[in-house]
């Protein structure tokens, strides 16, 4: 039978996961649940379902407690790759609880193995991952372990005098000896499903903490002689986010993971340490991103584009060769090829620039079609308007789309010219190579190829400065002098009484 990609790419037994996620997180003083603080574009919980689905997990059972709605809602749109379920934990009783909230899904799943994870373990790699699920595919119980700098509130792993492990005993039951042990548990598994169930069945709440720890599954293991496999891994690796300097800590470490790997896929930093790139976003060869550029949600960049100093993106789509100037501020637009934007430009959703258009400063527009070439280069709003090719636009031109109640378009041919200090009052329509005169309020249609002017005819009074100097001065001498003259038809009552 022909293997399909996704097969051959799957471990070599069936694998399910589960993500312990009922805890509140009362350290990180917030109102969210800690696992929907946003971490690199993901919420904190994304990061161990992602984890499990790149190990070949499916389904991910995510135990879910605090906020359950919302961190079902949350995760799920984070993760649509994922197959995920979801498992109501109402009170916490500890990590063995959590697990067996969890289990009616894993048995079902048919799956051989499950891979355990906590919610808030962020910076797991797939090598180790890989390691994880490889030494678990052979025994009952693998683990993670490491050794902590300082072991704290860990779980301590205990061994026999062959090596094996034999138990882990948690920092609140521990002996003085004990505490002193600086291996300790990651608190990230992979299990036989038949044993975990077994064990699930085993745990009782005698301990210190008064819950069903999970971890008690070790000794069970070791005591009826099923193999034991502690897999060493980094401290940083496994680290817990508690609070939110461990929250702004792991966002460094994904952060640098992020950029080292588009630097080794061809892609240019000024400053690496102080870009802010989103988990999966895509940026094509030989791009380079200044310092202070922000990449957000579900941008994608195209090769040879560059992006200067302090501009943010969000779900913004750029074309090859574009060039987006300092400090620009850009939200679901799609940016053509070879288009120039900003300095200082704002480009809000909707908003399309064709090849090789170019927005310049202070230039605002939302749901704008621009097309190939237009150029917009100065203190514009273009909002719902449509735009034909080659056309230029006069620097402060408005597009008055909105009448109070309802937003219209405006829609100009190509190749038209619109004067500076033009407001278009929408619904509108520009011919094709129509002009617009300088400082218009255009409020009627304009035909192809016609210049539509719409503004005060201008008066020019010849003497009038010396007629106003010489008044002045008059004023101060007392002298009666000739007011200088408007040549106004309609005499004000003011200007008669002077006269
Ligand atoms: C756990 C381990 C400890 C290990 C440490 C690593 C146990 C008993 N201890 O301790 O050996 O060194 O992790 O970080 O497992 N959770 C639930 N429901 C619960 C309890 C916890 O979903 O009833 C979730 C939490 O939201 C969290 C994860 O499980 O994501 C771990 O729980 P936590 O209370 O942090 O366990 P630790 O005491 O740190
Ligand atoms: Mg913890």
């Amino acid at each position: 039978m022909k293997r399909t990609r996704k097969q051959s790419k799957r471990t070599p037994t069936k694998l399910a996961a589960v993500v312990l996620a009922a805890g509140k997180g009362t350290r990180m003083r917030s109102q969210a649940a800690k696992v929907l603080h946003p971490l690199c574009g993901l919420p904190l919980g994304a990061w161990p379902i992602e984890a499990a689905r790149l190990a070949g997990a499916s389904p991910t059972v995510v135990v879910v407690g605090h906020q359950a709605g919302e961190v079902q809602a949350t995760l799920s749109a984070a993760c649509p790759e994922a197959d995920l379920r979801f498992a109501i934990q109402a009170e916490q009783k500890g990590t063995g609880h959590a697990v067996m909230c969890a289990w009616r899904d894993l048995e079902r799943s048919g799956a051989e193995h499950v891979l355990i994870l906590c919610g808030d373990v962020p910076s797991l790699t797939q090598a180790t991952m890989r390691r994880l699920t490889r030494a678990g595919s052979g025994a009952d119980v693998a683990l993670l372990t490491f050794g902590a700098s300082e072991p704290g509130s860990y779980g301590r792993i205990l061994r026999d005098e062959s090596g094996r492990v034999t138990e882990i005993v948690e920092a609140a039951d521990a002996s003085t000896s004990q505490k002193r042990i600086n291996e300790v548990n990651a608190g990230i598994y992979c299990v036989k499903t038949s044993f975990l169930g077994k064990a699930l069945g085993t745990l009782e709440a005698d301990n210190a903490q008064g819950e069903l720890y999970l971890t008690d599954l070790v000794a069970y293991a070791a005591k009826s002689g099923r193999e034991v496999v502690a897999i060493g891994t980094s401290e940083e690796e496994v680290e817990g986010v508690n609070d939110r300097a461990d929250l702004a800590r792991a966002a460094a470490r994904l952060r640098a993971r992020i950029n080292e790997q588009l630097m080794r896929g061809g892609v240019s930093f000024e400053d690496p340490f102080a870009t802010y790139v989103d988990a999966g976003i895509k940026v094509g060869r030989d791009t380079l991103l200044c310092a202070g550029v922000h990449l957000r949600g579900k941008t994608r960049i195209e090769p040879n584009v560059l992006i200067e100093p302090y501009s943010i993106l969000r779900d913004a789509r750029v074309g090859k060769g574009a060039h987006i100037k300092a400090h620009s501020v850009i939200e679901d637009a799609d940016i053509g090829r070879g288009a120039k934007v900003g300095p200082f430009a704002r480009l809000r959703p909707g908003t399309v620039l064709e090849r090789d258009a170019a927005i310049g400063n202070f230039v605002e527009a939302k749901k704008a079609h621009l097309g190939k070439g237009v150029k917009a280069g100065h203190l514009s709003y273009l909002g719902d308007a449509r735009i034909g090719a080659g056309t230029n636009i006069g620097a402060g031109t408005i597009t008055c789309n909105y009448d109070g109640k309802l937003k219209h378009e405006t829609r100009i041919g190509s190749s038209a010219f619109i004067g500076s200090n033009t407001a278009l009052v929408a619904p509108v329509n520009i011919g094709s190579k129509a002009y617009v005169g300088a400082g218009s309020t255009v409020t009627r249609d304009i035909p192809d190829g016609a210049l539509g002017v719409a503004r005060g005819r201008q008066r020019n009074l010849d003497g009038w400065a010396r007629r106003k100097e010489d008044n002045e001065s008059s004023r101060v001498t007392g002298e009666k002098t000739e007011k200088p003259k408007t040549r106004a038809r309609g005499k004000s009552k003011r200007r008669s009484r002077a006269n």
